[in-house]
């Protein structure tokens, strides 16, 4: 079944909500706090080891209840049925949208044309399984009978960020491998890697989905080539191996189709480390976590499906953004990890949240006369505090945002870890209330500044507070919570996507970029150019003249 088409400005809740901002627009949080001294009862989810308090944000019990209408009448609960049973939700592509499938219990059944696809899904788990032991183990070797020591993962997109975010969240559980993530194309990226490591004693794993991305069989080839200087070709399998859909294409590029790892089309890139893309995450920490994060994401699964959407953690927070979003006008929103670990998380997820919501058609094919996809950015606390934290706190735009912490710390250092965490609460203690004209010219009297200088000074050291947080604290950093933490977020993009009536799983703008580069690069091979705008040609002359 298709999924339904409505526009949501058209909907009761959605003129109520309008009616309703009018109302909260300049509501005082922290006079909501003060006549309301059991808010956070009303405005928190517990769930596993997550608790999410989302009292911080500006919104009353009557807000959540029209966007919690806001829901209902767009059939997110339908919606959500399609897409965990292999509906054709992907309708611009005609496929199912099944990460979901990859982290479902071996007894289930998801049929994709008919077919139960989890016996697949366990086939290459266990291949995953039996390929990691042999490498972790050393029962498999280079071409010079050493054990491997480096893995290479070669991607980009959902093909590297998903990996590269994972295993730098999961350093501290990571083996004796080194691992290493070449993506662009700049060929100083793959050189840098290179400088890196012996040919005897690393493992390639190509990872891409179509196996037609300029950027990965490119730096395969750069990277193949290299390795041919010390080995021969039948060395390439022993370490060359493959994640792909496109067994033809990995086959002409050289690699052994025994050594090629099994994806399908309805795992979309950017929500693929749960299938063998994530082939460089169980390399590096094992792969009971790598088991441990999909069953994370299964829990986070269970959860989206079977809570009531009051406390839903994956519809609470896409609620909570489409009220900014569309209401308050808001553009952006950081995400901000307590935890050095995540420093990959909002890179990984702006491809997840952008590329998905970055859509402007609705589902019935016409323009969206409304805003869609949010911009994502983040940065670890609390190198953040100390770059763009001036911003969220006294400038101009509204950024609702979403602090991750950690109650227990992993190397146990309680001294950083009670810091960070008292910059962590501080921080969204500070986003809320601000600081008032009184307690600022207090602070002065208290300093004895002359009176000239305190009125001159005093607009400066005034904040507004009223700034919207949820803060997300998680017990502690384990493959599994990572696992439902992504999976929180995937499921907050797949809400968003249906309230606002667009597919949030093609990615149809990315291609004109790659189409035009094709022809360039043509251009600049034959130092020919024609047929561009003259800023185009103009630069492209500029370039061939002087490179
Ligand atoms: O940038 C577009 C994109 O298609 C992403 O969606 C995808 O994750 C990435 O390119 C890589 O694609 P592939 O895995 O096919 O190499």
């Amino acid at each position: 079944m298709a999924l339904n088409t409505l526009n949501p400005t058209e909907t009761v809740a959605w003129k109520k909500l309008q009616a309703h901002y009018q109302d909260m627009q300049n509501a005082s949080m922290p006079e909501m706090f003060q006549t309301d001294t059991s808010r956070i009862d009303k405005f928190n989810i517990k769930w596993n080891d997550f608790l999410i308090d989302y009292s911080k944000n500006i919104i009353n019990p009557e807000t959540m209840s029209l966007l919690l209408d806001l829901a209902n009448e767009m059939g997110l609960k339908a919606a959500i049925a399609e897409y965990f049973d292999g509906g054709i939700i992907n309708q611009t592509e005609n496929r199912a949208v099944l990460h979901t499938a990859l982290r479902a219990k071996e007894s289930s059944v998801v049929n994709v044309n008919g077919q139960n696809v989890i016996p697949e899904v366990y086939e290459v788990k266990n291949n995953i399984r039996k390929f990691t032991e042999e490498i972790t183990s050393g029962k498999r070797t280079g071409f010079t009978g050493k054990y491997f020591t480096d893995i290479v993962n070669i991607g980009i997109g959902g093909s590297d960020l998903g990996p590269a975010m994972a295993v730098e969240a999961l350093q501290y559980y990571k083996n004796h491998l080194n691992v290493h993530f070449v993506s662009n194309v700049d060929g100083d990226h793959v050189n840098e890697i290179i400088k890196k490591i012996n040919p005897e004693t690393t493992l390639f794993v190509v990872v891409s989905k179509t196996f037609t991305t300029q950027e990965t069989l490119t730096n395969s080839e750069t990277i193949k080539e290299w390795f041919l200087k010390s080995a021969t070709q039948e060395d390439v399998a022993k370490h060359f191996v493959a994640v792909s859909t496109n067994i033809q294409k990995v086959t002409e590029f050289g690699i052994n189709p025994e050594n090629v790892f099994p994806m399908w089309d309805w795992v979309g890139g950017r929500f693929s480390l749960w299938s063998a893309v994530g082939l460089t995450i169980s390399l590096a920490v094992g792969f009971d976590n790598f088991e441990e994060l999909l069953e994370g994401a299964s829990e986070m699964d269970t959860h989206f499906k079977t809570a009531d959407f009051d406390k839903n953690m994956p519809v609470v927070l896409a609620l909570l953004s489409i009220w900014y979003n569309n209401f308050f006008g808001a553009e952006s929103e950081a995400l901000i990890p307590y935890t050095q670990y995540l420093q990959k998380l909002a890179p990984y997820l702006q491809q997840g949240i952008m590329e998905s919501n970055g859509k402007s058609v609705g589902r019935d094919g016409k323009i969206v006369n409304y805003q869609t996809g949010t911009i994502i950015w983040g940065e670890p606390g609390t190198n953040s505090q100390h770059a763009f934290f001036q911003l969220i706190h006294q400038g101009t735009k509204l950024i609702p945002s979403d602090f991750i912490g950690y109650i227990k710390p992993l190397h146990g250092n309680l001294d950083h870890h009670n810091k960070l965490m008292s910059n962590f609460f501080a921080q969204t203690e500070a986003l809320l209330h601000g600081k008032t004209k009184d307690q600022v010219q207090s602070e002065f009297d208290k300093q004895g500044l002359d009176a000239e200088k305190a009125k001159f000074l005093l607009p400066f050291k005034v904040f507004n507070g009223n700034k919207p947080t949820n803060t997300i604290l998680i017990d502690k950093l384990s493959a599994k919570s990572l696992g439902s933490l992504i999976a929180l977020y995937e499921h907050k993009i797949f809400v968003q996507g249906i309230i606002w009536n667009i597919f949030s799983y093609d990615q149809w703008g990315v291609e004109l970029g790659k189409q035009l580069a094709n022809t360039i690069l043509e251009e600049i091979n034959t130092k020919k150019v024609d047929n561009h705008d003259c800023s185009t040609e103009f630069l492209l002359n500029y370039f061939l003249k002087n490179n």
